[in-house]
């Protein structure tokens, strides 16, 4: 591990950005950017991945696939296994270096391309300096400590959804990206689906009428828990467990606790309330026109948990009903996944539908003279989320899902846990981003910190 930790003044993306406009001040002469090609290898955004396992890996795949960015090093705490969501694959760091290095080599000369390193300690990858952007895939638990540390370190940043484990962990994230000037994008992909955004087209449009009610479904849990009384396992060679718990309290080791199934358990994410609803809430506020603000009241409608001791903690079938201070209702239950988001108004109703990873929008009842607008204040990205991240890290513009929109949007999520945890009524003001008079349940705004890791 290297000792070199020191977070970066500014980056190499602003260094070559500032050198440019000296350059282009001192130059006699315009040397136009095609005569090196827009994507020559100098130009392209650099990239460490952290964190390449179920999610990790396929993202990492997407950014190779475009030629404006090129990975440069990849960090995972597991050097390389299967284990993940479905045994046929192994992934970590050596897999992922080997994939890159395979992928650049195709397209070398040489047939064989070296220049990927692979890390086990996300600091190793900040304190690069010839790296603009890093790629955060890794259990929830970690992802507020390791943007934070990369905004300080003058690192852009697309970070996974749910986009932190708790609302105060992403009101730090928040703070850490406007401090430091940085671009993040929050991996809600679903900001870059044109079905969507066309739900939230039709929704703004007036083309339902007034707004009533929203359903969200989240999806069951889709694996077994270890029972109470489970025996803890040796830590596998090659997987750096503390460094996976980091800033999570002390546990010992079980494979269900970890890959993939993290998911499952509080210390390390939501359950499948912030894992879909990241996705089904963030459709729902964005057509709602709540990305600044959010509910006022969360309720609890009925939770389900598994036996006490059991490995996986969070609640199994859930169902919580948001108020917002319009007087929409949201129900966010286990219910279809295949459904996503149905939003229902007095004239009609409009619902996202995935089947397999075919998106359908579908409408009933609404106004034909006004659906089908594109109303302006609608946003359209390139429809591809990771490369709208590399435009922006280029353009400075605001991506398809900034870091408030991920905050907003997780918060609901987390609303929803805090009152199916404590079975009660929260009431919230999204102004002040605190809960109202209630300690119990405001305690669950932040979690204990591991100092070691204290952000
Ligand atoms: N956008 C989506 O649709 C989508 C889909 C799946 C998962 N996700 C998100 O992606 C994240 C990862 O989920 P997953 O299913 O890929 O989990 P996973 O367990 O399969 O992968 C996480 C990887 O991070 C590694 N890791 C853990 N701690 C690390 C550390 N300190 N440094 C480096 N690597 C570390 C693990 O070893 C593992 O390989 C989660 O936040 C999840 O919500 C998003």
């Amino acid at each position: 591990m290297s000792n070199q930790h020191a977070p970066q003044a500014g980056s190499r993306r602003e260094f070559l950005k500032t050198s440019a406009l000296a350059a282009a001040a001192a130059a006699p002469y315009f040397v136009p950017a095609s005569a090196f090609g827009a994507n020559a290898p100098s130009n392209r955004v650099t990239l460490g991945c952290i964190g390449v396992g179920n999610q990790g890996f396929p993202v990492m795949k997407r950014f190779l696939e475009n030629d404006a960015c090129q990975v440069l090093a990849v960090c995972d705490v597991n050097r390389g296994s299967s284990g993940y969501k479905d045994d046929k694959h192994v992934y970590g760091r050596e897999p992922a270096r080997e994939e890159v290095e395979g992928y650049y080599g195709k397209s070398s000369e040489s047939g064989s391309y070296k220049g990927c390193e692979a890390y086990n300690d996300f600091r190793d990858i900040l304190s690069r300096d010839d790296i603009d952007a890093v790629i955060i895939a890794t259990p929830d638990h970690w992802h507020s400590t390791m943007t934070v540390q990369a905004c300080k370190a003058g690192k852009d940043v697309y970070c996974e959804k749910p986009l932190g484990l708790t609302i105060g962990d992403q009101q730090a994230m928040v703070k850490a990206v406007r401090e430091n000037d940085r671009i993040l994008q929050t991996g809600s992909h679903e900001r870059s689906n044109p079905n969507v955004r066309r739900l939230v087209d039709i929704v703004q449009s007036g083309a339902l009428g007034e707004i009533k009610r929203v359903v969200c479904n989240v999806g069951r849990h889709n694996m077994i828990s270890p029972g109470p009384g489970w025996k803890p396992m040796p830590v596998p060679d090659g997987f750096d467990y503390a460094m996976w718990l980091g800033p999570a309290p002390d546990a010992p080791y079980h494979k269900d606790r970890c890959l993939y199934r993290f998911r499952f358990n509080y210390d390390y994410a939501g359950g499948q309330v912030t894992n879909f609803g990241a996705h089904s809430l963030d459709m729902a506020q964005w057509a709602l026109g709540m990305d600044k603000s959010g509910p006022v009241e969360v309720e609890h409608v009925y939770a389900d948990f598994l036996p006490e001791g059991s490995l996986f903690n969070a609640a199994t079938y859930t169902h919580f009903r948001c108020t917002y201070d319009n007087g929409v209702v949201l129900d966010c239950m286990t219910g279809v996944p295949e459904v996503r988001c149905i939003v229902e108004g007095t004239e009609g109703s409009v619902r996202v539908e995935n089947q397999g990873r075919n998106f359908f929008t579908i409408a009933e009842g609404i106004k034909s003279d006004v659906c089908g607008s594109e109303v302006p204040d609608v946003y359209v990205s390139n429809d591809d989320h990771q490369r709208n991240f590399i435009d922006c890290v280029k353009s400075r513009e605001e991506p398809a899902a900034p870091v408030e929109v991920g905050h907003r949007s997780a918060t609901v999520c987390h609303l929803g846990n805090i009152a199916l945890r404590l079975g009660t009524k929260v009431k919230w003001d999204p102004a002040s981003e605190q809960i109202v008079d209630n300690k119990e349940a405001s305690a669950f705004l932040n979690r204990p910190t591991n100092q070691s890791w204290n952000t």
